[in-house]
């Protein structure tokens, strides 16, 4: 589906993409590395050139030192020269039991922030491909602070 958000065409992540992104989480989950935590965290990014990179959560014995399942999509996909995404699927639960909604951490928000239009990227929270919540980012994280903040020429 395509509407129209102020002056620019958005496009609606289909029913049928969350299904395949959910998927896609869903084997992630299986990679997870949360001995610390025991919670079990996937995500599966849509790239708008079609492309998805997954991401799961990476503990460290040094707790800090690990990283959420969002922003190991986001580090994969950046790094492998993709800038332009539509939508993130997240999905997780304790020892990778999904019952409720995961949403992402405030550091996610911010780091998701900063490679999209908050009004247009869909943030999906997932229990199944059935059984999901459809978040723009900018409703997660509003007023919120981007790149276009340090380019300003006056
Ligand atoms: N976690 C994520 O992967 N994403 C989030 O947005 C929330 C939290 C992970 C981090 C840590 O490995 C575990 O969940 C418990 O906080």
């Amino acid at each position: 589906m395509e509407e129209r958000l102020g002056n620019r065409r958005t496009e609606r992540v289909s029913a049928v993409q969350i299904c395949e992104l959910v998927g896609r989480a869903k084997e992630q989950l299986r990679l997870v590395y949360a001995p610390y935590s025991r919670f079990h965290v996937a995500a599966a990014l849509l790239c708008k050139d079609g492309t998805v990179y997954t991401g799961c959560n990476v503990e460290n014995a040094s707790y800090p030192a690990g990283n959420c399942a969002e922003r190991t999509a986001v580090f994969k996909a950046v790094s492998e020269g993709k800038r332009e995404f539509s939508c993130i699927v997240i999905m997780g639960g304790s020892l990778g039991k999904v019952e409720s909604y995961c949403p992402p951490c405030g550091i996610c928000r911010q780091v998701l922030r900063e490679f999209c239009r908050p009004s247009e990227f869909q943030v999906i929270l997932a229990k199944s491909e059935e059984d999901y919540q459809v978040f723009s980012l900018e409703e997660l994280l509003p007023e919120s602070f981007g790149p276009e903040f340090l380019n300003e020429t006056s």
